[in-house]
């Protein structure tokens, strides 16, 4: 990692997402958490003031030494128990079922494999187990779209990878979650391009639904047809070469 990835994007991002109406907004995430909680892309520890005293753990994934640096004054000052378990959450270093809770704000744009990072999260959150979280992404207007892409690929460069037109809520849904709760706005004091929002309250699935996210249940739809199509291609040859061995 350079020095401005490494030493000047943490404090960079620490100044940015750490804005009066960031606040506002981690406050709504946070405030209903209880019990077990995951945090992926935790950062600079900014959601810390917010988490409520019902929350009993927090295990916190970031990859950033930096950004955990930056974040110690918040946990020194913090009576919920916060433990760095993880640098990626992409790969989560858990037990399928383990939280009650997840907490994303300001990573889905970041994470390099999204999709990756949810059906880890629906994995580690117990059946039923709820992922509140804010993020920005594809604006829901097309002049705004337009912007973001053309501006996605400096963006990329200059803020450590972020993503410009990522579809949140799609992409939730199709790691399997259920939306229970989706707000969808423009978040105040922000250029649009860069603060579209979607903030809300994910569910995972409980029982025989848990297994599968929808776009693994559709492939294995597709094959269990393809092998169907293929066991009655098969029957049919078999039966041909029996028809020729039969007297008639
Ligand atoms: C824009 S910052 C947001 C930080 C924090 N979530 C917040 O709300 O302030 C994106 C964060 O995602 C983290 N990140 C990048 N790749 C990651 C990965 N593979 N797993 C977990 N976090 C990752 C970055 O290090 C950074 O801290």
């Amino acid at each position: 990692m350079g020095i401005y990835t490494d030493r000047v994007l943490p404090r960079l991002i620490d100044a940015a997402c750490g804005s009066r109406q960031a606040a506002v907004l981690r406050r709504r995430v946070c405030a209903e958490l209880a019990g077990t909680v995951v945090e992926i892309g935790f950062g600079s520890g900014l959601n810390v003031p917010f988490y409520p005293p019902g929350v009993t753990r927090v295990d916190a994934v970031e990859p950033s030494d930096s950004g955990w640096r930056l974040a110690r004054s918040r946990l020194s000052v913090s009576a919920v128990p916060v433990l760095r378990s993880g640098l990626d959450g992409q790969a989560l270093p858990f037990a399928d079922a383990t939280f009650d809770a997840a907490v994303s704000t300001w990573t889905l744009c970041t994470i390099p494999d999204p999709d990756a990072a949810l059906r880890e999260v629906r994995r580690v959150l117990r059946p039923g187990g709820v992922l509140r979280f804010a993020e920005h992404g594809l604006a829901p207007d097309e002049d705004v779209r337009r912007w973001q892409r053309r501006l996605e690929p400096l963006q990329r460069r200059v803020a450590g990878g972020c993503r410009l037109t990522r579809p949140i809520p799609d992409l939730l849904t199709g790691a399997g979650f259920t939306l229970a709760e989706l707000d969808v706005f423009y978040e105040e004091g922000t250029p649009r391009f860069v603060g579209a929002m979607s903030l809300g309250v994910a569910v995972a699935p409980s029982g025989s639904d848990r297994q599968e996210s929808p776009s693994v249940k559709a492939e294995r739809a597709s094959a269990t047809q393809g092998s169907a199509s293929a066991t009655q291609d098969s029957a049919s040859v078999t039966q041909d070469p029996s028809a020729e061995d039969s007297p008639s």
